[in-house]
């Protein structure tokens, strides 16, 4: 660590010691301009971290640290498509998948410009022939429904996307099938019609477990129906351009895209398609466009004015400094429904890490947990323990100014929740208010003093809120790539690799090796006690 590092992360700790103690309360009774310093409006998007325990001087010191941690040459890195994935020797360049035509782009030397453009253009042009019909069933007749088989980033991003624009959805029916259990594929098949069916394999490696075992159990079910027929229903979406002629689907119906795309990362490549076949090619290119518009902001905008460098900051303070473990992400707003687990791949993935670049342990936390549902929903489940539960746990709130739909009173209702739970959480409400309340109430003295405990809600509980005009493909494209450099920039801060995922491997081999003793084929020999008596339980059925 550079001595300049090590100074930002001692001053920053000095302003943590300086803050630790303050309410939220007297932040906001000794600046009277407080909301208007602790916010930012820019790419239409106003983020308000008011609510957060720091100040303008705490948030120098973040901003210093990021210099430090030189967040501004790293950047530089990522976009000229230096190898910055350095455990896959590999570049990162997802946001040449959003980058309008006549920009150039260059990995190894070579401008992908030329290659991203022309994909683009072939799975657009599929996604449209999808919707219109001129690329019709088997029977001739349009496909009624698309199924997006696929785990991960080949499934949460497109499923995310296509609940969150479902105003703009106006094409065949989508359904996703992540799960390997045979329920979720099974429930899916069962009130679709094969013959007006359309399956799209999605997979960058075209090997993963969960994917192919339910690919091959929905081609045999197109097949039972449709005999060599079948095959006109699929399309694959993959890096892995032999296993797709493998597993029988035509060249014109495979969309390809780039090692250089993490799968987390992928929605912007043709692993967007089902998106595609859903809102047209019009509202995708406006999502891309949304993305696009979020990368030159993070590209020029100063650190202290950047979106994604101050949610990231934000978030460094929260974890490093304050020792938060966990984030809450709570959209107001329905349709973001899946934005939570959508985010906690593209976070968790990314930055659950404990090695440095080089392969030395951390030594400060990393990644945090992340977890959410929509509110109002999340209100009447997990918000008691935000509000009094013996943790701290951070929210970040996300919602739209503007409804999608002509039921305003609803969201009036929804946005008065969603600041409401801000309040609640930053102000609480002290033992000498709820007293009062009680007496103004009329209530006796006894009861008051047995509940008033009860009722106290200490606040000084952080959070910060995204506001956004309206939820439509061109905000989404530019909340998701606000998320991805966030992501970034807080893995360059703790200097960690965010674009490998070695940990969700080792699950991978183990299971591979369990598949025969589940079966009997084999004893397993050397297995642990604990997983060899589990074994045995479930072979006894
Ligand atoms: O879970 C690990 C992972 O490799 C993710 O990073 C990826 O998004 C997912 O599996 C699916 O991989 P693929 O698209 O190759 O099937």
């Amino acid at each position: 660590m550079t001595d300049a590092l090590s100074q930002a992360w001692t001053q920053l700790q000095t302003e943590g010691d300086r803050l630790r103690a303050t309410h939220l309360r007297q932040f906001f009774a000794e600046d009277a301009e407080r909301a208007q310093r602790l916010a930012l409006e820019a790419e239409g998007l106003y983020l308000d971290f008011s609510k957060e325990k720091l100040d303008a001087t705490a948030l120098q010191a973040l901003v210093a640290l990021a210099e430090a941690a030189s967040v501004e040459e790293k950047r530089e890195q990522l976009f000229s498509g230096a190898e910055i994935n350095v455990t896959e020797g590999r570049a990162v360049q997802h946001m040449a998948l959003r980058a309008p035509p006549g920009t150039e782009i260059r990995i190894g030397g070579s401008d992908v410009m030329p290659a991203v453009l022309e994909t683009r253009r072939r799975f657009l042009a599929f996604a449209e022939q999808v919707r219109d019909g001129s690329y019709a069933a088997s029977e001739r007749q349009p496909f009624t429904d698309v199924i997006n088989i696929g785990i991960g980033g080949s499934d949460l991003g497109p499923v995310m996307a296509v609940r969150a624009l479902a105003p703009d959805a106006d094409g065949p029916r989508l359904h996703f099938v992540s799960n390997v259990d045979g329920a979720h594929l099974t429930d899916v098949l069962r009130p679709l019609d094969p013959a007006r069916t359309l399956i799209i394999i999605a997979s960058k490696t075209f090997t993963t477990q969960e994917t192919m075992r339910n690919a091959v159990s929905a081609r045999d079910w197109l097949r039972a129906a449709l005999g060599a027929g079948a095959d006109r229903h699929m399309a694959a979406v993959s890096t892995n351009l032999e296993g797709t002629a493998d597993f029988g689907i035509a060249q014109e119906r495979v969309f390809g895209f780039w090692d250089w795309v993490g799968g987390r990362y992928s929605l912007w490549s043709a692993i967007g398609l089902p998106l595609a076949i859903a809102i047209g090619a019009k509202n995708f290119e406006a999502f891309l466009a949304g993305g696009s518009a979020m990368d030159r902001h993070f590209r020029s905008a100063p650190l202290a004015a950047n979106l994604p460098v101050l949610l990231a900051l934000i978030g460094i303070w929260r974890r490093n400094i304050l020792g938060y473990p966990a984030v809450a992400l709570i959209p107001y707003d329905q349709r973001l429904e899946r934005f939570p687990a959508y985010i906690q791949q593209l976070d968790m993935e990314s930055n659950g890490k404990s090695r440095t670049l080089d392969g030395r342990p951390v030594t400060r936390a990393t990644g945090p947990l992340i977890f959410g549902e929509p509110g109002t929903n999340a209100q009447h489940s997990f918000f008691q323990l935000v509000h009094q539960g013996s943790d701290v746990i951070p929210v970040d709130f996300i919602a739209a100014v503007e409804p999608r739909e002509q039921l305003a009173d609803h969201h009036r209702l929804l946005l008065a929740n969603c600041l409401a739970q801000s309040q609640a959480l930053a102000f609480g409400r002290s033992e000498a208010e709820v007293r009062a309340e009680m007496q103004a109430a009329g209530k006796d003295p006894a009861e008051i003093d047995r509940l008033a405990p009860h009722r106290v809600f200490p606040g000084d509980r952080p959070s910060t809120t995204l506001l956004q005009e309206r939820l439509d493909p061109f905000a989404l494209g530019r909340l998701v790539a606000l998320f991805e450099h966030k992501v970034f920039v807080q893995g360059v801060i703790w200097d960690v690799n965010s674009y490998d995922q070695w940990g969700v491997e080792l699950g991978k081999v183990l299971a591979k090796a369990l598949i025969p003793v589940l079966e009997g084929s084999a004893e397993g020999a050397g297995l642990d006690g604990s997983t060899a008596a589990l074994a045995a339980r479930i072979r006894a059925g």
